[in-house]
């Protein structure tokens, strides 16, 4: 029988279901962060899709639609953050489904979406996911913790050390702007 993918929005009993799935494979992610998702979701400030395979919490990712990165401040680019997929659902496409939902939340309120990708290893598979999807390296350089990195500087190779790309969208409806307030 075939297996059913369903991404659907976040909702109050994902954050224990979430962090325990997480734990489950030694990723420390606490129930705090989820509830913080929700009540940003109910504040408007960020969507969070889940995706579940049979029922099963497979993985999530979100849209800030009130980034900090500063360019995507200026230019008001919403940004996709925190896309995860527990590594035993990876290769069956659930990012690709998380990825096309968050576009076409994104592209109700704007033309262009903006991703943060880490430089380590531990994001080599993203960056090939966001490369194959037409995200470009936005051009500003690469920042840590923030501020952008001079040539020549010495910054420790880790989840802070990030290049924002961004990706025109293609309208799957008029650009009114619509975004939560
Ligand atoms: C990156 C990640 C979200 C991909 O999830 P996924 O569900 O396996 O991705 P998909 O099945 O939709 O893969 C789509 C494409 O991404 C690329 N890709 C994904 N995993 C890959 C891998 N292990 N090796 C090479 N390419 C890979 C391929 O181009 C793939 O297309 P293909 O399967 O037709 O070759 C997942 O590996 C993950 O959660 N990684 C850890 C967290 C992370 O890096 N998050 C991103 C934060 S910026």
């Amino acid at each position: 029988m075939a297996e059913k993918v369903e991404i659907r929005a976040l909702n109050d009993g994902d954050p224990e279901t979430i962090s325990a799935a997480f734990k489950g494979i030694g990723a420390g992610k606490p129930v705090a962060q989820y509830r913080r998702y929700l009540a940003d979701q109910m504040a408007g400030t960020r969507t969070c899709l889940v995706a579940t395979l049979d029922g099963q919490f497979a993985g999530y990712v979100t849209v800030n639609w009130r980034p900090t990165y500063c360019w995507f401040v200026q230019e008001q680019i919403p940004e996709i953050q925190d896309l995860n997929v527990l590594p035993g659902f990876r290769r069956m496409g659930l990012a690709t489904r998380l990825l096309d939902r968050a576009e076409e939340e994104i592209s109700r309120h704007s033309s262009v979406a903006g991703i943060g990708v880490g430089l380590h290893p531990g994001y080599n598979q993203a960056q090939k996911l966001y490369a194959t999807r037409g995200y470009i390296p936005d051009g500003r350089g690469v920042t840590y913790h923030d501020h952008y990195v001079e040539e020549g500087a010495s910054v420790v190779l880790d989840d802070d050390l990030v290049l924002h790309l961004t990706k025109r969208l293609t309208a799957t409806s008029c650009f009114v702007d619509r975004s939560p307030q």
